[in-house]
């Protein structure tokens, strides 16, 4: 569909959206995921640019690239709504017929360029989503940036940590603010395939439910397994990475299966790729693995305790084994995880970051201290990256491990 010049176009919001179009300093929406909180935003946007010529700076923490911004969101959106004769989508801005602008950027450091500060100067309307993850400097930095006479600052988050800078914004707002919490019930549209997986993680894990799908504050952040070692960033592999190494994870009964791709590059690992999917079906695994580029032409480990799922997978022509098991393989592999400088997680792999942080020890009920034992979930990810690097966990422990030759 396009839409042409004075045809009128309807586009749906959901109920929530209503009083954001009302001019505010501060409109803040925040809550769990698949709200729809990203889609109303960009779409409104899109609405306020082809209204009037405006400037509008969808700004975040850091961005290294323009893939980590809102601009693919925010082209997708002008082209599911059938805008794209009105748009010229660049690089690394957006045009509307109007003249409006859409210009991205990253904050951090920003305060020490005062070319940079400059070029804000004019901005109507400043974005800052996935909001939970900017500083207290960088938000410091923004507000007396935007200050044109009406400028908005707009601002989306997934809830995560109490002191948070954006969290004690939007619980403590200014006068006028508009804040709302919105969660998957909110959204008119709320996808199947993401009501299954909040169906699964309401059933296994309440706590970590409340935190994704309800948009409470995340608990005992320190109990992460992972804890300071991983980060979201994109990445292309460079032809002298180590790699790419494919994991797999079985989910049994109405668990996710998943598969990942990693690569290892001056002690750094990066996840480039993942496949997820709860309740998969044998004879869908091959479809799920495929939509990794590359997942027949490499060597891929698995969980050992299925058999028989390896050996139909290497029927359908992949190169498939399991991986070896020994007594304390979990923390051994764990180790290997934590002896890399940094994991950098890629923005698409959403599940890889989100068990990063749930992944957990255990804590004790009482006192709230932390447990020397693993909590058995949030795993699946992590157990399949520690399943692609078995060889290299194994030779570093000098283990042997059980061996695998009836597959
Ligand atoms: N106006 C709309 N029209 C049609 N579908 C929509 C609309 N808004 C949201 N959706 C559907 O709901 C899904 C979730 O929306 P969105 O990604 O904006 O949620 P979110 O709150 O930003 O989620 P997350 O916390 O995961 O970032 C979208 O992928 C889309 O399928
Ligand atoms: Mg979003």
């Amino acid at each position: 569909m396009n839409v042409a010049a004075g045809q009128r176009i309807d586009i749906a919001f959901p109920q929530w959206f209503t009083p954001y179009w009302q001019p505010a300093r501060y409109k803040i929406a925040h809550g769990g995921r698949g709200s729809g909180k990203s889609w109303q935003f960009a779409r409104a946007l899109i609405v306020l640019s082809l209204q009037k010529k405006i400037r509008i700076l969808c700004a975040r923490e850091l961005q290294n690239s323009i893939q980590e911004s809102v601009h693919h969101l925010i082209a997708d959106q002008i082209d599911v709504m059938g805008l794209a004769a009105m748009f010229s989508v660049r690089e690394k801005s957006i045009q509307s017929v109007t003249g409006a602008e859409f210009l991205f950027k990253g904050v951090r450091g920003m305060k020490n360029n005062a070319a940079q500060l400059k070029s804000l100067e004019g901005v109507d309307i400043c974005w800052i989503e996935e909001g939970q993850t900017i500083s207290r400097a960088s938000l410091e930095t923004l507000t007396p940036t935007i200050r044109k006479p009406g400028s908005e600052i707009w601002i989306t988050f997934n809830p995560d940590q109490e002191d948070d800078p954006v969290y004690r914004l939007a619980m403590n707002p200014p006068p006028g603010s508009i804040v709302r919490q919105v969660n998957w019930y909110d959204n008119p549209w709320f996808p199947p395939d993401l009501d299954q997986e909040r169906r699964w993680l309401q059933q296994t894990d309440p706590n970590a439910y409340a935190h994704v799908w309800e948009g409470r504050c995340r608990q005992y952040t320190d109990a992460q397994v992972l804890h300071g070692k991983w980060r979201i960033g994109s990445f292309t592999p460079e032809p002298d990475w180590h790699g790419p190494y494919f994991g797999a994870d079985w989910g049994f009964a109405r668990d996710p299966t998943v598969l990942v791709k990693v690569w290892i590059a001056d002690n750094q690992l990066y996840v480039e790729q993942e496949a997820w999917g709860i309740g998969v079906e044998i004879d869908r695994l091959p479809a799920l693995f495929d939509k990794l580029a590359g997942a027949r032409n490499h060597v891929i480990r698995a969980d050992n305790s299925r058999p028989e799922t390896i050996s139909y997978l290497k029927r359908q022509g992949f190169r498939i084994q399991g991986a070896a098991k020994w007594t304390g393989s979990i923390e051994d592999g764990i180790g290997f995880l934590r002896g890399f400088d940094v994991i950098t997680i890629h923005p698409r792999c959403r599940h890889a970051a989100e068990e990063a942080r749930l992944y957990s020890y255990k804590v004790d009920a009482l006192t709230g201290d932390i447990l020397p034992r693993i909590e058995d979930r949030h795993n699946h990810v992590w157990d399949a990256v520690r399943y692609a690097l078995e060889p290299l966990i194994r030779k570093r422990q000098g283990h042997e491990g059980v061996s695998l030759a009836w597959l």
